[in-house]
């Protein structure tokens, strides 16, 4: 008789979305005639550009043909997506990368929960608190409970963590934020990269909203911090930056700067355990970079950074608290009545049927906020904002 993963006890019983789904689900089974808004789960809503459609059709008549049908691919990704990804992401914003140093994979939550696989079963691992739950619960399942430190991100420190007082080895730092949509400033990743130099610790960035940043002074990618190559480790999707959440398309950079081979092992663990990202969604990808790629998607992140200013200057003017919705999609709302999250959120989708996250699913110090998403429609988000002033103005 086979024996279960025991690490698998220490995770809640379901992952946080889909246990909002569930509940969502509830909601519409027992109140059919309700008009629920989704402001949870931070999936886009507008259909894909004109480019990255074109794209995939002309990809799709290459298959059909028997001189451009193609099999299986390279794991790490065709070089046409390296090349691009290389070009515009890194060159021309002054970073040297190779394009062996980038994986393509379908998606960065499944590479920020792989990539743990590379480290020892006793490395000391510190992840935010709030935290994207990925983080956390794959390096539960791996049995690294013990050895999890968590950083506090609170309103005093700005939502955005210190450098953990005990030893680490990897940090895992999201910028923008996902939950509080803080970002780092170029002062504050140049300090977390000395930090992980001198103590030679590894940094997982996830900067998988970065497109969402439109100010210039801050920091799109952690290796705009000379040095961080050795120390640092990147992911990014298309997910957010195009619309990628149903066609599914990321990378990673893994530096052979890297202590560890860290290059070489992840792409062992790839070719072992991964076949590469269909064609057609490749081509696609490669799309987002073409000139009316790059301007459709421009105007797609102005339409939800527009959603969550919305959000956020409607809560602001009804008296409340809000943080974040300015260089992300995500509004961090400190909750306007004294109750747990989950039972705001209870409140919130039965009163106003509108959906949310709640704080507390992202970490113990997200208990007392709420998270809001700019990825709705226009017109839903505007509502959603009404119903919540109605109810909730101070
Ligand atoms: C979120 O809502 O936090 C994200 O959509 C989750 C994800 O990207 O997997």
């Amino acid at each position: 008789m086979f024996t279960t993963n025991p690490f698998y006890q220490e995770l809640s019983e379901n992952y946080l979305f889909a246990e909002i789904a569930r509940k969502v689900d509830a909601c519409r089974r027992t109140e059919p005639e309700a008009k629920i808004i989704r402001l949870g789960i931070g999936d886009v809503t507008l259909p894909l550009a004109p480019a990255v459609i074109a794209a995939l059709h002309r990809a799709v008549d290459e298959m059909a043909a028997a001189e451009t049908f193609r099999g299986y691919g390279p794991e790490q990704g065709y070089d046409f997506l390296l090349e691009a990804i290389r070009e515009h992401d890194y060159l021309r914003r002054g970073i040297a990368i190779a394009a062996d140093e980038i994986f393509v994979s379908d998606g960065s939550k499944c590479d920020v929960a792989n990539i743990q696989e590379l480290f020892g079963s006793n490395c000391r691992i510190a992840i935010c608190d709030p935290v994207y739950p990925v983080y956390r619960d794959s390096n539960l399942m791996a049995g690294r409970s013990a050895q999890l430190q968590y950083l506090p991100c609170v309103e005093a420190n700005g939502f955005l963590p210190e450098p953990p007082r005990t030893p680490v080895d990897v940090i895992y730092l999201c910028s923008p934020n996902n939950p509080t949509g803080a970002v780092f400033s170029r002062e504050q990743l140049t300090e977390w990269v000395a930090y992980a130099r001198r103590v030679r610790a590894l940094l997982l960035f996830d900067s998988a909203y970065e497109a969402y940043i439109r100010d210039p002074a801050l920091p799109r990618s952690i290796y705009e911090i000379p040095g961080a190559e050795e120390v640092a480790i990147e992911f990014r999707s298309f997910s957010k930056t195009a619309g990628f959440t149903g066609l599914r398309c990321a990378y990673c950079v893994v530096p052979r700067a890297l202590p560890g081979r860290l290059n070489a092992l992840w792409r062992r663990r790839q070719t072992t355990k991964f076949n590469g990202v269909s064609y057609p969604v490749q081509r696609a990808a490669e799309a987002v970079y073409s000139e009316p790629g790059q301007r459709q998607i421009a105007a797609q992140i102005d339409y939800y950074l527009n959603n969550a200013r919305e959000i956020r200057t409607g809560l602001l003017a009804a008296g409340m608290t809000v943080f974040g919705g300015e260089h992300s999609p995500y509004v961090w709302w400190k909750l306007p009545v004294a109750m747990s999250s989950m039972a705001f959120f209870d409140q919130l989708l039965h009163e106003c049927h509108v959906v949310g996250t709640p704080g507390s699913g992202f970490g113990d110090c997200g208990e007392g906020y709420f998270r809001l998403t700019g990825f709705g429609s226009c017109d839903a988000t505007r509502e959603a904002v009404k119903r919540i002033t109605d109810r909730y103005l101070q």
